[in-house]
């Protein structure tokens, strides 16, 4: 495992994350910005590259090690989304649980775009804590990818199962919660049940299960 220095903060977390160990390439200086997918060695894991014009190749996900790395992004992202996340006190609580989860996050052109928190439950399965992508970047595909990373961080950690919990429709126009609904089922994602009073009245939780073939 090669160490790297958290890019935003600089601290000297130890990288044990999903960005070691790939096929890199390097692009000449001339070529213009592009995109390239590769695995990496062991051909499991997918990786979107970015080809800058310095001709380094970038991770386009990674895992973030620094907890606090972890809880400003998460908060950072979460504000943007307030049909989502209402509650201040709600992302607050988030951003300071994610510290101990594993995070990935997604990066273009030196924007942290989206990130996907996992919090597992062994032996069997891997709970989305957390997705959440910029709103400017909605409908890119960088959900899509991060739940990729996700499931092949859980199938490596052993895990045969992704789970996910989200609002259950309850008779309101909500369409972002139609459309958070429609992007786990277009995913894979199968409704497994719903919770009516399992967070609180008037809010259902609807329990999503992928599994991991
Ligand atoms: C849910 C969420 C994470 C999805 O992220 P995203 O980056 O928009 O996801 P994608 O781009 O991969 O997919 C979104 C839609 O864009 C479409 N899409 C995917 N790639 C695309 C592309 N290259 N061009 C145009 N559209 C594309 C997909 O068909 C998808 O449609 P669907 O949702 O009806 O299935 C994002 O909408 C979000 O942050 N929502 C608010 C927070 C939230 O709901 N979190 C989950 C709480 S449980």
């Amino acid at each position: 495992m090669r160490a790297a220095a958290c890019p935003p903060c600089g601290c000297n977390a130890k990288c044990t994350g999903i960005h070691n160990g790939l096929i890199a390439k390097k692009f000449p200086k001339s070529a213009p910005p592009r995109r390239v997918y590769v695995m990496d060695e062991n051909f499991s894991y997918p990786f979107h590259m970015d080809a800058t014009n310095s001709g380094e190749m970038i991770p386009m996900i990674s895992e973030i090690t620094c907890p606090d790395d972890k809880s400003a992004l998460c908060a950072d992202i979460m504000s943007g989304l307030p049909e989502w996340f209402e509650e201040p006190d709600g992302i607050a609580a988030c951003a300071g649980l994610v510290t101990g989860l594993p995070v990935l996050a997604h990066t273009d052109s030196g924007t942290r775009t989206g990130f996907i928190a996992l919090k597992y439950h062994p032996p069997a399965a891997a709970e989305i804590f957390v997705i959440a992508t910029r709103r400017e970047f909605h409908g890119r595909g960088i959900g899509h990818s991060l739940l990729k990373a996700a499931e092949a961080h859980a199938r490596r950690s052993g895990c045969s199962l992704l789970t996910v919990k989200t609002l259950a429709p309850r008779g309101r126009h909500e369409p972002h919660l139609d459309s958070t609904r429609a992007f786990y089922g277009r995913n894979g994602f199968l409704k497994a049940e719903i919770f009516p009073t399992l967070w609180a009245e008037g809010h259902p939780c609807l329990f999503l299960v992928k599994p991991l073939h």
